[in-house]
């Protein structure tokens, strides 16, 4: 399967609206979910580490589970520069087994939900992953139609109606669900003028 980041891995972590989402984002998972300094934290997606590397000092451990070689080439990169002991890859889909059952504290995920077209299973996967008590941190965006996107992209969502996502959650047994449009991304069109994408914060707790 070719990697569709291959050509955008090395680039990733300097375009404007990433570096300034990734930098909400971890505010904005912060100030909603209490994680303990001992966390082993699960970055679903977490490509080149943008978002993850913020929590370093949050958590005593983070797994980034990427497809993406070309992306964790640019994290294993980090890691090597900056001699982290503490954060690993596992560069595969995330599935059974993925990540050992009740292993870990958090999960979080930044853009990443509309690439998986499992988010039922992903769910069920998460919730035997966590420990009880775990959370979940998700952020994707709202629905919508189709030109966040350039032509050439896969995916498979147009983003997503954030209520489902929550009834989903809640049927797969998680609790104290919170649904945030915390920001949006406002990209420029290939037609010409700008258009905002918003985006919700997804947070919940293994019941
Ligand atoms: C749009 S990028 C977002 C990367 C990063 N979260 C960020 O915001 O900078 C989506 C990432 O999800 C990864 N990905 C897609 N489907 C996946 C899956 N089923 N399991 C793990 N990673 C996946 C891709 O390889 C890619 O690195």
């Amino acid at each position: 399967m070719t990697d569709q980041y291959e050509h955008k891995a090395k680039d990733w972590d300097e375009v404007p609206w990433k570096m300034e989402l990734a930098e909400e984002t971890f505010k904005a998972i912060c100030s909603r979910v209490d994680i303990p300094p001992d966390a082993h934290l699960v970055d679903l997606g977490g490509g080149t580490g943008l978002l993850t590397l913020n929590f370093l000092n949050n958590v005593s451990q983070i797994t980034v589970v990427d497809t993406s070689q070309a992306m964790l080439a640019v994290l294993r990169e980090k890691i090597k520069a900056y001699q982290l002991t503490n954060v690993e890859i596992v560069e595969e889909a995330l599935s059974t087994g993925t990540i050992p059952p009740a292993s870990c504290d958090v999960i979080i995920s930044m853009l990443t939900l509309h690439h998986v077209d499992y988010i039922a299973d992903l769910f069920q996967e998460f919730h035997t992953a966590l420990v009880p008590g775990g959370k979940i941190a998700l952020v994707d965006l709202v629905t919508e139609d189709g030109d966040f996107h350039p032509a050439d992209a896969q995916y498979v969502h147009d983003g997503f109606d954030p209520q489902i996502l929550e009834a989903l959650l809640e049927s797969t047994g998680f609790e104290n669900i919170d649904i945030d449009l915390f920001s949006s991304v406002t990209r420029e069109m290939d037609a010409g003028g700008t258009k905002a994408f918003p985006l919700f914060l997804i947070s919940a707790e293994k019941g």
